[in-house]
């Protein structure tokens, strides 16, 4: 239909004939002239259609924004002092011989002309008109560059591109499994995968030595920026290999998609055990471009008469952290009021500080609510310990560690972005030496990785000391995000029933959930190991957008809906009669068919 896109057209083809198709990105009528701004992904052409070609331009006045037309014409170089030098094809314009109106558009929800901030949730809803704009349509074109960089990469490497089943069974990753009832089999349901994670340690028992696919992954968790319900891996695993070999790779891969797809030359990786990550920044994902640390007071603090620090620096499951931010003594008081209520959202109870105005005059020097609880000798010990300056702010938690590594985590992440701290554009990182299990509020162990990560001690070890044995595990991190995680796996059968027993799986249910793996297990399986990158958030970082949605063609909003299609859905009664199923409540309209209003005009 057509013989080059809008966006292609430059001086090359001046006095060439053209064909374009595309839509109407504005219309401008200049009494006498008519000029269509003719857009397609690669860009807009400037169409003129003049009374001398009368069928053409009677068409011409009848053409609203987003009409779908085809046009025939010469390519000219347009007038001087006419050019565009903002737009690819700004020297130049097709005077239009022959205009073909293919399909007229209502009236858009949000104008495509020109850049409005439209609300998410119209964007969703008209998710095929939001992709017409640029941001959206580069992001994605990026993201399809992406899979493609990395698929020679893999390829070239000897990775073998192969699909695993989403019609599968539970495949644990630590959140809910969405869940597909069999009509078939009744009372028995599929679980889509939450990652491949068996099938491609089962390929490595076949021999395939080294495998990879881009899958999707099915999730159902509580949503955030950076967590979609159904989202993309680059999934990695491979025989015959240690850590290093697999961080290797996989650090080349991040290293050069970076160099060639954006001309940036990553710095070094730094290994830091998970331990070191928590204790420095409270956090398993810190972002290395901030440069503000939590320093350990409890040990100063254990002995005075100040509750609030006392108890949990007296408690082994309590934390007592110091957060110094440089020149911070400018903050008001309202912002850090502000941050008090930030830091409430993780769980603390408050947030103690220290100003320090004139150290010269010791405790004199010093403003601060808790001082006068803490004693002069003990606040000058912390000032001296974080090596606080004039000048300076310190904030303080105080609590079960969690709370504070989450509460003055995420503060430190805050004050970087709000003051602006960030040190380097780019902070890669692997966190090393993660813990095998952690303890749930009930008191069990979970895996903290996945319960087919290989320990880093044999299993008798193990067992005697789950709590603080350490996991052959990586996880990357990119300014703060994870981006990828993986682990040496259990290739010894009796190590994975070592690993069941301490999550509380005895033999039977390890059989019936897992018993294919274990048997896998008994038929010769190699050492082998793996990774998988989050896609979208690889791209996220990549393109500067600040969440997952807006590099995915058709994501899901917050609360795991489609407003587009408006699904989930409730389904029909003689369809759920096939599936043996019986709702317990009468269907409640989803909460996807409530946000979606009717369009106006369409
Ligand atoms: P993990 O659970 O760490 O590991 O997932 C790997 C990476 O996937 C991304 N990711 C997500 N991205 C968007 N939305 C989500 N809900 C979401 N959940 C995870 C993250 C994460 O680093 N099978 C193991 C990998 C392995 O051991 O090889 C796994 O799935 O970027
Ligand atoms: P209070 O004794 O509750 O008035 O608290 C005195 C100061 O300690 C205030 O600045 C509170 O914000 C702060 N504070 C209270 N609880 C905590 C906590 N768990 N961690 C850090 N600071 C706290």
């Amino acid at each position: 239909m057509r013989s080059h896109y809008c966006g292609g057209i430059n001086e090359s083809h001046i006095d060439q004939e053209v064909t374009l198709c595309g839509w109407v990105h504005r219309r401008r009528d200049h009494g006498g002239v008519i000029f269509l701004d003719l857009r397609d992904r690669d860009g807009i052409a400037q169409v003129v259609v003049d009374p001398d070609t009368p069928e053409s331009f009677q068409l011409a006045e009848k053409v609203r924004s987003e009409f779908v037309v085809r046009i025939t014409g010469r390519v000219r170089r347009r007038p001087a002092g006419t050019e565009n030098a903002n737009m690819a094809t700004g020297q130049v314009e097709v005077l239009g011989r022959e205009l073909t109106i293919l399909n007229a558009a209502a009236t858009p929800p949000f104008p495509l002309d020109e850049y409005v901030d439209v609300g998410e949730d119209v964007r969703l809803r008209y998710r095929f008109l939001d992709l017409r704009r640029p941001e959206m349509l580069n992001r994605l074109r990026f993201r399809s560059k992406v899979t493609s960089y990395i698929r020679n990469y893999l390829d070239n490497k000897g990775f073998l591109d192969v699909e695993t089943p989403i019609l599968t069974r539970a495949t644990p990753e630590g959140a809910r499994d969405y869940l597909v009832p069999s009509r078939t089999h009744e009372g028995s349901f599929f679980a889509l995968p939450q990652s491949p994670q068996l099938f491609k340690q089962l390929l490595m028992v076949s021999g395939f030595d080294r495998y990879y696919q881009i899958a999707k992954c099915f999730r159902d968790e509580d949503l955030r920026a950076d967590r979609q319900p159904e989202f993309t891996q680059i999934d990695i695993e491979a025989s015959f290999v240690n850590e290093e070999d697999l961080m290797g790779v996989t650090e080349g891969m991040v290293r050069e998609l970076f160099r060639d797809l954006l001309q940036v030359d990553l710095p070094a990786f730094p290994r830091m055990p998970y331990a070191e990550a928590m204790q420095r920044f409270g956090s398993d994902k810190p972002d290395l471009r901030i440069p503000l640390e939590l320093v350990d007071v409890a040990d100063l603090v254990e002995g005075v008469d100040f509750k609030v620090f006392a108890a949990p620096a007296k408690d082994p499951k309590g934390r007592v952290a110091a957060l110094r931010l440089p020149k911070g003594g400018e903050l008001s008081r309202k912002q850090i009021d502000d941050y008090t209520k930030f830091v409430g959202i993780y769980g603390a109870k408050g947030l103690a500080y220290i100003k320090v105005n004139e150290l010269a005059k010791g405790a004199e020097g010093l403003q601060s609510p808790i001082v006068k609880f803490l004693g002069n000798e003990v606040a000058l010990a912390i000032i001296e310990r974080v090596g606080a300056q004039d000048g300076d702010i310190v904030f303080f938690g105080a609590d079960k560690t969690t709370v504070v590594n989450e509460a003055l985590g995420a503060l430190r992440v805050k004050l970087g972005h709000d003051l602006d701290l960030m040190t380097a554009a780019w902070a890669p990182m692997w966190v090393v030496d993660f813990p095998m299990f952690e303890e749930t509020d009930s008191g069990k162990l979970t895996a903290i990785h996945h319960p087919f990560t290989a320990p880093s001690c044999g299993p008798d070890e193990l067992a005697a000391a789950p709590e603080t044995a350490l996991s052959r595990a990586y996880d990357m991190v990119l300014n703060g995000t994870e981006l990828g995680g993986g682990s040496i796996r259990i290739h010894d059968g009796n190590m994975q029933q070592a690993v069941f027993n301490i999550l509380g799986i005895d033999e039977t249910e390890a059989r019936a959930k897992f018993g294919f793996l274990l048997d896998a297990l008994r038929f010769g399986c190699p050492p082998h190991g793996g990774l998988a990158f989050g896609l979208d958030r690889l791209i996220m970082l990549m393109t500067g957008a600040s969440s997952i949605r807006d590099v995915i063609a058709f994501p899901k909003t917050q609360s795991a809906t489609c407003l587009m299609t408006q699904a989930p859905g409730t389904v029909e009664e003689k369809q759920l009669r096939e599936l043996h199923i019986k709702l317990r409540k009468p269907p409640v309209a989803a909460p996807a068919a409530a946000d979606a209003e009717t369009p106006k005009d369409a």
